[in-house]
């Protein structure tokens, strides 16, 4: 296993990737079916994902064919550059983007897929089987509720149990996330609390329900290195006693390293490159790959090295490139790279990347 303390803290307070984790069937470039296939017991399998959005009166792609799959008590890890599009894609798992959005593909969860079901079915499925936590809780938190509705309301809403009983469920909550004297925050407002104690409300209420599936946006980025990792604690506690599978958004790979079975990097919209954690961190593939784990400073005695960040920005949604979306930041470029979109090459075992040199090595 990657040692996470050659990664922790460092890329991703500069936002430099998108690295989504999950497990992956590795698709080949001669095959019509979609990544991502996956075995009917997946807890999820997303086929072919593409969100695009109207501005104007045109649409623009900030997703496109994206698939994966997580497998019962799984994390799947999401990483990538600020506005590679993780947010985006976990939004339209759930179905919370705007109007504006227009969403292709299939989400299936359970077998059931969520793309078409009703808005009514969907609300019944959010929060119960399939909970969100996302990056800066006070956005999440109504500031004018205490603590204690606002858990039990989840309950409430999901569970055929009084208000007593949703209250008493709600306090042990409170207890199984490290909150201290539940009984009193129970009757506190969100602004009464620090950042680390809302964001241990916010996975209280995300589990209230005991979910199938977590999905988890950024969920420590907001907090300081010590409370990050007494929350990711936290997480892999109680995911692993529920069985939870999540999906887990992060920039930060040492997050990824520590928590993830798997490892889906993101680039302009698009997975460039999946597989198990060793592979992506030890075999790297794609070339954006490789320059997120440039960007990481090693803790070693002969790695005094600078950090190398990747030359250039992710480009905007009006504004990709036509075949590689990569090609204007990449070193190895070539012509063809600028024609003829690069597919998802199998370049090991459950590991694929999107990159035409990997039909070099194919060959
Ligand atoms: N409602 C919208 N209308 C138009 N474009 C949008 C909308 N929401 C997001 N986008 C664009 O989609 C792209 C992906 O955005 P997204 O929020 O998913 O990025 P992200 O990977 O989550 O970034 P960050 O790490 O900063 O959270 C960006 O270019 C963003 O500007
Ligand atoms: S397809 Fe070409 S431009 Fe794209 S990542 Fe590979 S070498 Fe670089
Ligand atoms: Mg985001």
């Amino acid at each position: 296993m990657v040692s996470i303390s050659l990664y922790m803290g460092c890329l991703f307070s500069q936002g430099f990737f998108v690295i989504v984790f999950a497990v992956y069937f590795p698709p080949r470039q001669d095959a019509k079916e979609p990544i991502g296939v996956c075995p009917v017991s997946n807890v999820l399998e997303v086929e072919n994902l593409n969100v695009e959005f109207n501005m104007d009166g045109k649409y623009y792609h900030a997703v496109r064919d994206v698939s994966f799959y997580i497998e019962p008590g799984e994390v799947l890890g999401l990483v990538g550059e600020s506005g590679c599009g993780k947010s985006v894609t976990s939004l339209a798992l759930v179905r919370l983007l705007t109007k504006t959005a227009r969403i292709s593909g299939s989400v299936r969860y359970n077998g059931r897929d969520l793309l078409t079901l009703s808005d009514s079915q969907m609300r019944q499925i959010r929060g119960d089987e399939i909970s969100m936590i996302f990056q800066e809780p006070m956005t999440s938190l109504n500031p004018v509720y205490k603590i204690g509705s606002q858990i039990s309301e989840t309950l409430l809403l999901h569970r055929n149990i009084s208000a007593r009983e949703a209250f008493a469920q709600s306090v042990e909550m409170l207890k199984k996330v490290g909150i201290p004297r539940p009984d009193d925050i129970m009757d506190e407002y969100p602004h009464q609390l620090s950042g680390g104690m809302r964001q241990r409300i916010m996975i209280a209420i995300a589990m209230a329900c005991n979910p199938q599936l977590l999905i988890a946006d950024e969920p420590t980025t907001a907090l300081d290195v010590t409370i990050q990792a007494q929350i990711l604690e936290l997480m892999k506690g109680i995911g692993s006693e529920f069985g939870t599978s999540t999906l887990l958004i992060t920039h930060d790979l040492g997050v990824v390293a520590e928590m993830c079975n798997r490892v889906a990097v993101m680039y302009a919209g698009e997975v460039v490159e999946q597989g198990k954690v060793d592979d992506i961190f030890y075999n790297p593939q794609h070339p954006y790959t490789r320059g997120l784990l440039n960007a990481i400073p090693k803790i070693d005695a002969e790695s005094k090295s600078r950090l190398q960040p990747i030359e250039g920005n992710v480009p905007s949604i009006t504004r990709m490139p036509r075949a590689c979306r990569f090609a204007p930041r990449c070193v190895h470029v070539m012509d063809r790279c600028k024609v003829e979109p690069p597919p998802l090459f199998e370049t090991d075992d459950e590991h694929v990347a999107r990159c035409w040199l990997n039909e070099v090595k194919e060959a």
